[in-house]
């Protein structure tokens, strides 16, 4: 067989090597010894440690470990350019912001080559995707920075910002944090992951050359110790974070009652559906992309694998067949799909969970045509079938190349075990039947889902997940609103004592102040007794005692959460039933307005008429928002469209103020139900009557049994409760600054989002909360990436 014939029998492709001389002369013209880059400037590096390439284990160059003092100098660098850099123009910022992208596109080869060496991935994608990716986010935010003004027109930048990054995109996670910050008006402090920090390094050389002021971004290397610095130094306005779910409670937890802004980008272990009628071969190649790129090491991998039943077989035989094709090498080489692991330890953790999972009872499958390169960090890609939903590598986020398969008879089967987890940040579905994609990637509880593709991702496009796998968006409107905060925040004033008023304790006397009827607690659509059997007297301003409520215990919350989670078919009501149904309360509440005036006068002396009529509005301000606060259609730069959907958080525990015993509750539950999430609400504790009075007009206005359920009692104590509940999604909390810290800190156990009033005084009358301020905490979007074209 002659040459020409022998390529075409095996399909072979010769090495095609990239050529790290360039790389390793900027490494050399710095001595291979880097400071940190603080105020413009590199600092003479202290206590170094090694950053080497993964592929053959050589050293690349001594980078510094950040100390407490170098965090603190970047902060005092970072805020004495804020001032300066926030005051600039939009245009101003945007020509920074595009000269970055014009310097990252003209060095495109030596970020990619950098790249490459310090981690491991393979060449193809770090210039093909990475890179790309990276000018095309600071591109997408040099237009932001214009036109912020007119977008978000009462909103200022936090400050300055701390911001720690992973290692399985080093450059890009650098980019999806920096480009949206500085846009804003923010300056950062960045700490890179330790084992891949070289390509911060060479972006800040680039900040340099390219003349950006100087504090406006600062570099500072380390391992996590110098990620905690940044998150509990109070000079931070702003912590955004991307990494493990681990380290994320931990910083959600360290963060608590400090008022700081938090974004958490974390874990995933994100579901690949395959349905019977789905293109085969583009869903084969598309599982490649999801689970073999960048080794697995991938945030959003798609890395179950959920096919159905009944074609099953025929699939896994293809799939298996393509994994032996993969060609699995040195990551310089350009047609190498699979490169190295980053560092040995991410190999020995995926052994380790591997073991355990075949310990189990897995099946792991590893194509045996392929060899590992001598030295290096490699792992064969890996299929795993024969597991149950609780087997270790179905369970656990395993960031590597190991994909894990199960199958499914029916779409809600598959619906179920795709939401069978305690992440949610990606989702991907194959179907050629577009109703079914588009009936299921609602369904799914993820904030990204790519139909007929993946790995779809777009500076335009907002990116993020649901419960475990943390909150906020990076990328798009969502990522810029992320790194902005309202003007009027800064004016905010404790809450003043007469609006702060302690809750009635129980009567010394259990039996002083018994009155012949008691308000129960609002359940399911029923009414029902408290658990404990307990009440709590209410008392006038002067003293007198007006009525009594049960003592709501964690009981009663499990039962309420139980109640609103089976009624979360809210969510899929349509917008418009959702404003009737609300319309239909304020219309009732009017109705009633002046026995319900009498009662807020009873329990506070104040001017009740005012405040119902108040609660009134406000019910339609909200009835009137459920149909238009909604998406967008975004139009990144390939042939698909990606539908923003805004959806509920799901269950919302609300603690209303101590203050305005109607307004202050109906304030906060109108905009979570105009949005569709159910509500657990523990109205004020002193003055709970105006709620309980409530129950009769929930029921003739036909809100759905569970939509809303009140439980009476302790403020605090319910609150902590709430927090601690993993079936509750977000909770808003109105209350004192030590309260809000419990709230905060409880709330890291499945990441709940919070909005706590940490002791400060909101003033639920004014018209700026009749909008998207809470409109925008109740809800959470989600990108729908839908291809086109035949
Ligand atoms: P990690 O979460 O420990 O590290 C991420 C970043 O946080 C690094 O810059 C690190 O120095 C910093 N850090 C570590 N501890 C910190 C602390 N207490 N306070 C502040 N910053 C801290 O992730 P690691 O150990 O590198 O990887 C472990 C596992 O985490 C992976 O195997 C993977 O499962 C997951 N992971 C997920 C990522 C994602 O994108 N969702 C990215 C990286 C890791």
């Amino acid at each position: 067989m002659n040459k020409i014939a022998q390529i075409f029998h095996s399909l072979d492709y010769g090495p095609a090597p990239e050529g790290p001389d360039q790389a390793i002369a900027w490494l050399d013209s710095h001595n291979r010894t880097f400071g940190h880059f603080i105020d413009g400037a590199w600092t003479t590096p202290g206590k170094t440690f090694a950053t080497n390439n993964p592929a053959n284990g050589t050293e690349l160059a001594q980078i510094s470990a950040g100390t407490p003092a170098d965090v603190d100098a970047a902060v005092t660098a970072a805020r004495a350019a804020f001032g300066p850099w926030s005051a600039l123009s939009g245009y101003e910022r945007a020509k920074y912001l595009y000269a970055i992208a014009r310097a990252v596109q003209k060095h495109s080869r030596l970020f990619a080559v950098l790249e490459t060496l310090d981690n491991g991935k393979p060449i193809r994608e770090s210039r093909d995707i990475d890179i790309p990716l990276v000018a095309r986010h600071f591109y997408h935010h040099a237009g932001w920075a214009q036109h912020a003004d007119r977008e978000f027109p009462d909103a200022v930048p936090y400050g300055v910002c701390g911001q720690i990054i992973p290692w399985n995109f080093p450059l890009l996670m650098l980019a999806w944090k920096i480009a949206p910050a500085l846009a804003a008006g923010n300056t950062v402090i960045l700490k890179p992951a330790e084992l891949t920090s070289l390509t911060a390094l060479l972006f800040a050389e680039i900040c340099e050359r390219i003349g950006l002021p100087k504090g406006v971004v600062n570099i500072v290397t380390g391992e996590g110790e110098t990620g905690e610095a940044i998150v509990s130094h109070p000079g931070i306005d702003k912590i955004a974070f991307t990494g493990s779910t681990e380290v994320g409670k931990a910083i959600r937890a360290a963060t608590a009652g400090t008022g700081k802004g938090l974004s958490l980008e974390l874990g995933g272990k994100s579901p690949y559906i395959v349905f019977e009628d789905a293109d085969i071969d583009s869903a084969i190649e598309g599982l490649v992309d999801a689970i073999w790129f960048n080794q697995g090491q991938v945030c959003c991998a798609g890395s179950r694998l959920l096919v159905q039943e009944s074609i099953e077989t025929r699939f896994i035989a293809k799939l298996k067949t393509r994994m032996a094709s993969l060609r699995l090498g040195d990551p310089m080489d350009k047609s190498i799909d699979i490169g190295a692991m980053v560092a040995p330890i991410q190999v020995e953790r995926i052994k380790d969970l591997m073991a355990r999972g075949g310990a189990e009872g897995a099946v792991i499958y590893e194509p045996d045509n392929m060899s590992l390169p001598s030295a290096g960090c490699f792992l064969k890609p890996a299929l795993v079938t024969n597991v149950s939903p609780a087997n270790t590598l179905v369970a656990e986020e395993i960031f590597g190349p190991v994909l894990v398969a199960m199958s499914f008879r029916t779409p809600e089967e598959a619906v179920a075990l795709a939401n069978n987890t305690k992440y949610g940040l990606a989702a991907t579905i194959w179907s050629e039947n577009i109703n079914l994609a588009l009936d299921i990637a609602p369904k799914l509880k993820a904030g990204v889902v790519w139909i007929n593709g993946t790995n779809n991702f777009d500076a335009a496009v907002g990116f993020g997940g649901h419960k475990e796998s943390g909150f906020g968006r990076e990328g798009g409107r969502e990522g810029m609103g992320a790194y902005l905060k309202p003007k009027w925040e800064k004016d905010l004033k404790p809450t003043p004592a007469s609006a702060a008023v302690e809750p009635s304790a129980r009567a010394t006397n259990p039996l002083d102040g018994h009155l012949d009827q008691t308000a129960k607690m609002y359940i399911g659509g029923k009414q029902s007794r408290p658990d404990s059997a307990y009440n709590r007297p209410v008392f006038s301003p002067s003293g007198t005692p007006i009525g009594e409520v049960g003592d709501g215990n964690r009981k009663d919350i499990r039962n309420a959460v139980e109640a609103a989670r089976a009624a979360l078919g809210w969510s899929t009501t349509s917008a418009h039933t959702r404003a009737q149904i609300l319309y239909y309360l304020a219309e009732n509440l009017d109705y009633r307005r002046d026995e319900f005036a009498a009662r807020i006068n009873a329990q506070t002396g104040e001017d009740g008429a005012g405040e119902v009529a108040l609660a009134v509005e406000r019910l339609f301000a909200f009835a009137g928002w459920a149909d238009k606060y909604d998406g967008a259609v975004h139009n990144p730069p390939l042939r698909a469209v990606a539908a923003a959907m805004v959806e509920p958080l799901g269950v919302m525990g609300i603690i209303a103020p101590p203050s305005r015993p109607l307004l202050g509750s109906i304030a906060l539950i109108a905009p979570a139900l105009a949005m569709g999430n159910t509500v657990v609400l523990v109205p004020s504790a002193q003055s709970p009557l105006s709620i309980t009075d409530l129950y009769q007009v929930i029921e003739t206005s036909d809100v759905p049994n569970g939509v809303i359920n009140i439980v009476t009692g302790d403020s605090v104590t319910l609150a902590k409760t709430l927090a601690e509940h993993d079936g509750v999604d977000g909770l808003w909390f109105a209350g004192n600054a030590e309260a809000s810290t419990m709230v905060e800190k409880a709330s890291a156990s499945n990441l709940k989002q919070t909005w706590t009033s940490r002791g400060l005084y909101y003033d639920l009358a004014d018209r700026r909360f009749e909008g998207d301020y809470f409109l925008s905490k109740a809800t959470q979007i989600k990108n729908v990436w839908i291809p086109y074209g035949a």
